[in-house]
């Protein structure tokens, strides 16, 4: 073997990416893959990924425009008007907000994305960014990837998990840059209050803190979709970060948005312009299309949905775990039984013994260890033999 000059290694990963594991799901679908490859047929109510397609009409659109030979070069950073022109209208239609489409919008590759995005463009090393407990996972390793030290903040039962903001008021606040929310909240289904955002915006002014609303599952068992964006001097200190991934089926095409004042937008450009090259036009001009559906839409998703939420709450009470019947988005959020230890030793119990996929509530924070989250992104079919196995 050639004996090597230096003491470098090959494959010693950055100082940046220590301490961050891989995403719990990543870990989890290769365990279920090999149960799978040994027969047992896994049922996975784990992920948020809807089943159902678009409307037919934008996948017309998409076909229609990938036939065009003019379609195939590189886009604009901002992405194309005919989006950004569909976003400002349906962000006036659904939410009353007014944004101006050449300079208040930033078409994104999923929302996920944005998330890294803002954090890349404003943590300085040693910056405080405050996340939720329990949370979407991404917060958390997007801002300490950007070198942030990051403090939750818990959210409990009693506060309706809400931020508690008598707490946080204690919190030295001074290195505070960010704060992300996120309501209807994952993964506890909560909606907010008008009183609630309100109390955000003033405590975000008060402190001079840029708040991260990611809004993705408004339009899910939800009947008044709200934007943080929607109140008072909201723009001096919001970002709000929506999505086409829940609300139109379209989560494997990766589209989402920001949304926020134009200085902000700017400045999370100057990142995003050097990490993508666009998105693919005839995709764009088919979201847009997603974004002209009326009532119906919203309506024959959600009955779907309504539909085998009844059959989770049946699965969640042969497990003897208690739940908020008005849950929003796409999961029911569940307390587990006083004699079981966490979610994390029942959800394994029912995978090894039913071979049934739910998730642990302990992997979006401490917060979360006596919940688990169970997905309504499978057929009704596939909950009532989910509930067969559980049964047998
Ligand atoms: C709270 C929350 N934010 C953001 C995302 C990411 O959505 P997107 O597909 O737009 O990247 C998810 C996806 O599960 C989520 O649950």
């Amino acid at each position: 073997m050639e004996k090597s000059a230096t003491n470098k290694t090959i494959g010693t990963i950055s100082k940046r990416l220590s301490g961050i594991d891989e995403y719990y799901f990543s870990t989890k679908l290769r365990q279920i893959d090999e149960m799978n490859k040994a027969g047992k047929q896994v049922i996975n109510l784990g992920i948020g990924s809807p089943d159902l397609p678009p409307h037919p009409d934008v996948i017309k659109v998409l076909e229609e425009e990938a036939e065009k030979p003019n379609q195939h070069g590189y886009q604009n950073y901002k992405g194309s008007p005919v989006l950004r022109n569909a976003i400002a209208k349906w962000y006036q239609k659904w939410y009353n907000v007014s944004l101006n489409p050449d300079s208040e919008i930033l078409p994104l590759i999923g929302s996920k994305e944005g998330i890294m995005h803002i954090c890349m463009t404003y943590i300085n090393e040693g910056d405080i960014v405050l996340i939720p407990n329990p949370g979407y996972p991404t917060y958390k390793s997007a801002a300490k990837i950007a070198g942030a030290n990051v403090h939750a903040y818990t959210l409990t039962k009693e506060n309706n998990w809400s931020p508690d903001f008598d707490e946080l008021e204690k919190l030295d606040l001074e290195n505070v840059k960010l704060m992300f929310v996120n309501y209807p909240q994952m993964p506890t289904g909560q909606l907010p209050t008008n009183q609630m955002f309100e109390e955000l915006i003033a405590f975000a002014k008060k402190h001079q803190i840029l708040l991260v609303h990611d809004n993705p599952y408004s339009f899910i068992l939800n009947d008044k979709p709200m934007s943080l964006l929607s109140f008072e001097g909201a723009k001096e200190v919001v970002i709000e970060l929506n999505s086409f991934s829940k609300s139109h089926n379209m989560a494997g095409w990766r589209v989402g948005m920001l949304c926020g004042a134009k200085e902000r937008i700017n400045e999370v450009l100057k990142f995003k312009s050097n990490m993508d090259s666009g998105m693919f036009l005839p995709l764009q001009l088919a979201a847009a299309k997603a974004l002209e559906l009326d009532q119906d839409w919203y309506d024959s998703v959600n009955d779907v949905y309504r539909k085998r939420r009844k059959k989770v709450f049946e699965l969640l009470d042969l497990l003897n775990c208690t739940y908020d019947k008005n849950q929003a988005g796409l999961f029911v959020w569940a307390a587990i039984p006083k004699d079981a230890k966490d979610g994390f030793e029942l959800t394994d119990r029912v995978l090894n013994d039913s071979n049934v996929f739910i998730t642990p509530g302990g992997i979006f924070g401490s917060a979360g260890d006596k919940y688990i989250r169970v997905s309504l992104c499978a057929t009704e079919e596939k909950l009532e033999e989910a509930i067969n196995r559980i049964k047998n």
